[in-house]
């Protein structure tokens, strides 16, 4: 089995910016998170992260035919971002959507995700585990 996770904008400063929303670890801490987790679970994993919307619509893009699990955490683009929906149903990958905070109880423009009208999952508010539950939830859709 072999995953992309796309991290979008800003993703790259964890541990910088508002550390009181998205904590000390960095984005290198993250990228090892996740390389940990599917060395366990013998899965492949590309972990890609990018501030440029166009660039994560072509990476996505990209990934047809590649991948058997996307994982997506489109930050500030979740809240804007058709270019991204469309993306990810044209390449009709299973999607998994992640946020380390809670969108739910933050500023009301967070509450929307355009990206959720396509992922089958939703998990927000559990920093690095979300992304944890994301692997192991696409593991076992991929095995069924
Ligand atoms: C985020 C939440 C978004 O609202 C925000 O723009 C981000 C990060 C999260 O992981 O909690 O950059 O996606």
């Amino acid at each position: 089995m072999k995953i992309l996770v796309i991290n979008g904008p800003n993703i790259n400063m964890l541990g910088i910016r508002e550390p009181h929303i998205y904590g000390y670890e960095t984005y290198s801490d993250l990228e090892n998170y996740i390389r940990d987790i599917c060395k366990e679970n013998n899965i492949l994993v590309n972990c890609i992260q990018s501030n440029v919307e166009g660039d994560i619509v072509t990476i996505i893009q990209n990934a047809y035919n590649n991948y058997d699990g996307i994982i997506i955490n489109p930050a500030a683009y979740t809240h804007t971002s058709i270019a991204i929906l469309d993306a990810l149903k044209s390449v009709g990958i299973p999607t998994v959507e992640v946020h380390l905070s809670d969108i739910n109880s933050r500023e009301d423009f967070r509450k929307f995700s355009y990206i959720s009208l396509y992922t089958e999952k939703t998990i927000c508010g559990k920093k690095f585990e979300g992304y944890k539950e994301a692997i192991l939830y696409l593991k076992e859709k991929y095995n069924k």
